[in-house]
């Protein structure tokens, strides 16, 4: 073989293996950013944290209510629609709905969100940084009115870093709901500003 070729098919060979050994790391480093192990976590998380309970709807099943997983973390549905409050009778603080995604309490009446990542009802705008803003400071979208009972942020907020993340990564790879959730409504009684 002509010594000039043969250097030539190292050099080659070396700029290949680069070309793939980068390419490959590439790809490595995005998959360890958004792949499977971080959504695994978070699908873990989001089932041991309970989060089924609220922000599925309840339908009745053989055992009695469950979590309807064809609507997975919709939300409260729109067909039932904004409620009344009621008062919860003498030595109860709340009241619920069969579906257990609307809530009467001393708060007002509070709907659990669509945490799907549909793009107009649910999550589908937010950002990681909203989220985790959100779980850690008690603030709707993380920045304005308190997040209301029962949803449980006061535990959540102190999950690490990289657990919310998962938590939201996951939510990302969910199926997208399209359910428009009723807005929050305060207690009659801080609602009225009349002087
Ligand atoms: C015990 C019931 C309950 C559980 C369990 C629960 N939530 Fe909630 N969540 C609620 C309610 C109720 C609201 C609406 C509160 C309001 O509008 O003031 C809410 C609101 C939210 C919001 C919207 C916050 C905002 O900015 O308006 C997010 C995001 C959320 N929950 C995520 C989760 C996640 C993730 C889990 C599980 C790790 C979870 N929730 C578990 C009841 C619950």
């Amino acid at each position: 073989m002509n010594k000039a070729f043969a250097i030539a098919a190292i050099v080659l060979t070396a700029a290949v293996v680069t070309v793939i050994g980068f390419g490959g790391a590439a790809r490595g480093a995005v998959r360890e950013k958004s792949g499977s192990a971080q959504v695994e976590r978070g699908a873990y998380l989001v089932t041991i944290m309970g989060c089924n309970d609220c922000h599925t709807p309840w339908k009745m099943g053989a055992a009695g209510p469950e979590p309807d997983m064809t609507r997975m973390l919709s939300g409260h549905p729109e067909q039932v629609g904004p409620l009344a409050a009621v008062t919860a009778p003498e030595g109860w603080t709340w009241s619920a709905t069969p579906t257990n995604t609307a809530f009467s309490g001393p708060w007002g009446v509070s709907y659990t969100a669509n945490l799907t990542p549909d793009r107009n009802t649910g999550l589908g705008i937010w950002t990681e940084d909203m989220f985790i803003s959100a779980i850690r400071t008690g603030r709707h979208m993380g920045v304005s009115r308190p997040i209301n009972p029962p949803m449980p942020w006061p535990m959540y907020r102190k999950a690490t870093d990289d657990d919310l993340k998962a938590v939201f990564a996951y939510l990302r790879t969910i199926p997208p709901v399209t359910n428009h959730v009723p807005d929050y409504q305060p207690p009659a009684a801080v609602t009225t500003d009349a002087r």
